[in-house]
């Protein structure tokens, strides 16, 4: 990948899109344009990108480079690349990506038909705003999803200029990479905020109730770095605690818990899945039987 030949247009000066041009520019590449719908998100991204076109016009910032990058919402990328590749700012050649997990190429299809060679780069990372991007892009895995052995191999030069570790993902697998995504994070954070409800029960209150939580958390996440999801389960399933689980199980009935009730048994069955080498089979069979009758 050639930094002086390369031209970068992002489209969408969202979390993802302000942080990729930013460290496309730290790392010496030229970014051209940016377009966004609106002014305020342009004024931002002016602070991160400098001396790039700020436009609200896709196709003029589309116009002015040969590497486009995606970065709208997921539900707007098919129609955006369509708008660019209607309106002659995608040429024969030139790279169309987008940054989402959850959607193939074929949200790309009208740039293909246009001659241009399309990918998708995703980071396997959580980014709450653009501070928290540039910082954590460098050091995140991405999966880089192409079509053809060239444009792959020019999509994992582009994640390694920011600092990212390319893996490749077959286009057909990515509905499940992005469930296994939500999974172990958005879910995580739906798993903490219900622990929040049952703290908020006890009369323990929200920034209180997760204040609580975090050191625990920390711990947890502390333990998997060193000891991979084995190693760190801990609680009443990986010691074989009949007695707790169904305790626990019998307060959880009742209409006002019942989802955290099937929750509970169904992640359950999941450690109980971990714990099977340290409890006896006669344990791990009661217990089964116990927790899928709740769920
Ligand atoms: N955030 C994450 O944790 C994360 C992680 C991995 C991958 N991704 C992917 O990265 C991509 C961007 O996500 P994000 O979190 O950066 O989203 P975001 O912060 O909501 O940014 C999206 C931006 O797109 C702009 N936009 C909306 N409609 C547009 C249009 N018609 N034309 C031009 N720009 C438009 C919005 O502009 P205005 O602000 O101007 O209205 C907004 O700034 C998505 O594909 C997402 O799946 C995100």
């Amino acid at each position: 990948m050639a930094k002086r030949e390369e031209r970068f247009v992002i489209i969408g000066a969202g979390r993802v899109g302000t942080a990729v041009g930013h460290l496309l520019q730290g790392a010496g590449f030229k970014v051209a344009a940016v377009a966004s719908r609106s002014e305020d998100s342009l004024r931002r991204a002016a602070e991160f990108i400098e001396g790039a076109v700020m436009t609200t016009d896709v196709v003029k910032a589309g116009r002015k480079g040969n590497a486009i990058l995606i970065t709208t919402p997921d539900d707007l990328i098919a129609d955006t690349c369509l708008s660019l590749a209607s309106g002659g700012a995608v040429r024969r050649g030139i790279h169309v990506l987008h940054m989402s997990g959850a959607l193939g190429l074929d949200v790309l299809e009208p740039a293909r038909e246009a001659g241009a060679r399309t990918a998708s780069v995703h980071p396997l990372q959580t980014f709450a705003d653009v501070k928290g991007a540039v910082k954590r892009i460098p050091g995140s895995v991405f999966a880089v999803t192409a079509r053809d052995d060239a444009t792959r191999e020019w999509a994992e030069a582009l994640v390694r200029s920011m600092g990212g570790e390319p893996v490749p993902l077959a286009e057909r697998d990515k509905t499940l990479y992005h469930i296994g995504a939500v999974v172990a994070s958005n879910l995580l954070v739906a798993l903490e905020h219900a622990a929040e409800l049952v703290y908020q029960e006890i009369g323990i209150y929200k920034d209180t109730a997760l204040k609580a939580l975090l050191p625990l958390i920390e711990g947890t996440v502390s333990n998997l770095r060193r000891l991979g999801t084995e190693g760190a389960l801990t609680g009443p399933v990986a010691r074989g605690d009949i007695g707790v689980v169904r305790r626990h199980l019998e307060c959880l009935q009742g209409e006002e818990r019942e989802l955290l009730l099937r929750v509970y048994a169904a992640l359950s069955l999941y450690a109980l899945d971990l714990a099977e080498a340290e409890v006896s089979k006669s344990r791990c069979e009661e217990l089964e039987e116990l927790l899928r009758h709740y769920l």
